[in-house]
């Protein structure tokens, strides 16, 4: 006997139900805090995982599995095998080495981008249709590679960026104003590393600019303390990459984060690696950095037009160029 009876007048399942299949590359401690903020945020139907360590990734799958009780559902896959992704709605890029204690971002270039050469195309193979989240390390340099070795429109590659370190500001800056870093609007935009851009005009709390505020009420500000807490958001994960070895759950919400926004559509302002040719006098090579972009399915919906300062502009050009200067070492 069936275990449940069934209903005779039963409609077939609708063509327009939604199912959305999300999958994970890399299953350590970055891919794995993407994974676990996916399912209790209920953003897929499908989490498919994928690593080359085929005993630690179905430890994983599993571990996971036995919190469906608990948990939205959603069903869990993992393989070694690209079949596993196959018909994705976005693929998210974790594999790949990461810093150890000191060791900056643009370091691990060589090792990971042998590695995207592995990964991106049968990855792409198997959904055509994709978008593309990466956030391997140095991640603006790898969104550039996995654009060239995707055929992709630059629409649908997207870098995590400084959607972290623009938390991390905020963050820093709610905590001095004892108020909820999500009323903290706040950019860091450039590289996803040390020579990112801290947009001090773009800071607004609860919708008052903070600088012109300073301003109006003549309280002084050094130029040293904004610098400072810039400082601080550019040092964090060294801090805590020489504390606990790696980061993993702020860039799991900021992934997560992401993926809400281009899978439900959601059309909210991300700063986000994207390709910033033609954008704020960057011109010359084809070179991916974070700016405020506009993000919904299709992926990249636009870059907004910030407003940037003379002294922002000429930063965001060298960091511009910090970039390039690593990715001319690829000759892809
Ligand atoms: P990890 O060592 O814990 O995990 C890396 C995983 O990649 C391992 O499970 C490994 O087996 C897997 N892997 C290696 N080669 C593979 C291949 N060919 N195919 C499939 N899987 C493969 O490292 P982690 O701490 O998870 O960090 C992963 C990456 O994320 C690093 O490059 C790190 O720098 C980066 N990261 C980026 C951000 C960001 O904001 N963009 C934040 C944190 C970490
Ligand atoms: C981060 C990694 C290391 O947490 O890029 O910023």
């Amino acid at each position: 006997d069936a275990f449940f009876a069934p209903i005779s007048d039963a409609a077939p399942p609708s063509s327009t139900t939604r199912h959305i299949k999300i999958s994970v590359v890399g299953t350590g401690n970055v891919g794995m805090a993407i994974a676990q903020t996916i399912l209790t945020q209920d953003l897929a139907d499908e989490l498919a995982l994928l690593d080359a360590k085929a005993d630690k990734l179905r430890g994983e799958m599993l571990d996971l599995q036995h919190a469906a009780a608990f948990l939205p559902r959603t069903k869990i896959l993992a393989s070694t095998d690209y079949k596993v992704t196959a018909g994705s709605d976005l693929c998210i890029v974790t594999a790949g080495a990461r810093q150890i204690n000191g060791e900056s971002r643009l370091n691990l270039l060589q090792r990971n981008v042998a590695l995207f050469r592995q990964i991106i195309p049968p990855l792409v193979e198997h959904s055509p249709d994709t978008l593309l989240l990466i956030v391997s390390n140095p991640v603006d340099v790898l969104t550039y590679v996995a654009w060239k070795l995707s055929g992709f429109p630059s629409s649908r590659v997207i870098g995590s960026g400084t959607n972290l370190d623009s938390s991390r500001f905020r963050f820093l800056i709610a905590d001095h104003l004892d108020v909820n870093a999500q009323d903290v609007q706040a950019y860091i935009v450039g590289e996803h590393g040390d020579s990112s851009v801290a947009l001090w005009s773009s800071i607004s709390v609860g919708g008052v600019p903070i600088l012109s505020f300073l301003e109006k009420n003549a309280i002084a500000y050094e130029k040293e303390t904004l610098e400072n807490i810039h400082k601080a958001v550019v040092d964090c994960a060294y801090e805590v990459i020489s504390l606990k070895g790696y980061t993993s759950w702020a860039i799991g919400y900021s992934a997560a984060n992401l993926a809400r926004s281009l899978l439900r559509d959601q059309r909210r302002i991300h700063p986000v690696s994207v390709l910033a040719k033609g954008l704020h006098g960057i011109d010359g090579e084809d070179v991916f950095l974070s700016l405020p972009a506009l993000l919904g399915r299709g992926g990249v919906l636009g870059v907004t037009n910030v407003h940037l300062t003379e002294e922002e502009t000429e930063r965001l050009k060298e960091s511009a160029r910090t970039i390039m200067e690593v990715q001319n070492q690829l000759g892809l």
